[in-house]
């Protein structure tokens, strides 16, 4: 897209994590950006941290569950700074309704909170916002956050939610490129990173509250334990940043994983059963350096 500064951006997800990072990043560019969460605290201490770096930032309470709401980001961010350039439909979380239970168990509230946010909150965002990115005719971005687990087999809640996002993704690219929009969509698919994604269901709507049978202590270690040693969001706002500019659909900042991905691939096409995720194997390979 050549010169970002000047340009509007507006990030889902922003008050904590890869969003916050990417709000950051962007602030750097020099663009007018809008940060967009469900969690009003933590969105103010952000949008006052980026006020100080340069006055071009808001801040709007987003659920980004709710079709209205995220529509009426979409207004607030054009009435405010005109044309959007930049969408990051990154807002997500992951839930530990699903632990303990096969996946027929799981509660239908958690299945619409799940999806609701990491699936039709990405959908609603490109509902917004691209008639008027396509509209304005200037050249743009879309970036949405699916996951690793997009790419790997199962998954649970989480998983399905993020192979939704990629196959979105990957069909708004085509329907960009159909139509010659000057618009470029990105599927941004981490590994492990250091935010607080684990806390997610500080985030979960009082009428969607399920019975948890809880997650053993092990599993929760682990999961922690590789998350806080994951990459930096900052890394990953780079590694973004120069995808977005590059003009690339998949971006994955975690090349450690890129064995696990074409091991699926080789299982699906062999007719066998899923590829096994072996966590000790990845543990082994953490502690010899590599970074998931
Ligand atoms: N951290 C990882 O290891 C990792 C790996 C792969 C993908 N991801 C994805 O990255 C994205 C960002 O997550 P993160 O790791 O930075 O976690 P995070 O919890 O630090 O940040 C997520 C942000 O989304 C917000 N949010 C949650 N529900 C919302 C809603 N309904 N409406 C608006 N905002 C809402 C939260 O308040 C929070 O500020 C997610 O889509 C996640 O699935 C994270």
């Amino acid at each position: 897209m050549g010169d970002y500064a000047g340009k509007t951006a507006v990030v889902t997800g922003a008050a904590s994590g890869i969003g916050l990072a990417l709000a950051e990043r962007f602030v750097e560019e020099q663009m007018h950006v809008v940060l967009a969460d469900i969690e009003e605290q933590a969105l103010n201490a952000a949008v006052t941290k980026l006020q100080e770096r340069q006055g071009r930032v808001i801040g709007v309470l987003t659920n980004t569950m709710v079709q209205e709401s995220v529509q009426n980001l979409a207004d607030r961010a054009i009435s405010e700074f005109g044309n959007v350039h930049v969408l990051c439909n990154n807002a997500g979380v992951a839930s530990t309704g699903g632990a303990g239970k096969k996946i027929w168990q799981v509660p239908a509230a958690d299945w619409d909170w799940v999806m609701g946010v990491n699936f039709y909150g990405v959908l609603y965002g490109l509902q917004a916002f691209l008639p008027h990115m396509i509209d304005h005719g200037e050249s743009g971005n879309v970036v949405n956050t699916a996951s690793l687990a997009g790419l790997m087999p199962g998954g649970g809640t989480y998983g399905v939610s993020k192979h939704g996002v990629l196959a979105l993704t990957e069909t708004l690219y085509n329907d960009l490129v159909d139509m010659d929009a000057n618009i470029c969509a990105s599927v941004l698919c981490p590994g492990f990173v250091d935010t607080n994604i684990v806390e997610a269901e500080r985030n979960r709507p009082a009428e969607l509250a399920v019975e948890k049978k809880g997650v053993d202590a092990t599993t929760a270690a682990i999961a922690k334990g590789l998350l806080a040693q994951g990459k930096a969001p900052a890394e990953i706002a780079d590694t973004v940043f120069n995808a977005m500019q590059a003009g690339q659909l998949y971006i994955l900042p975690h090349p450690a994983w890129d064995d696990f991905v074409r091991s699926r691939v080789d299982h699906v096409l062999a007719r066998q059963g899923p590829a096994h995720l072996d966590m000790e194997e990845m543990l082994r390979r953490r502690s010899a350096g590599e970074q998931f």
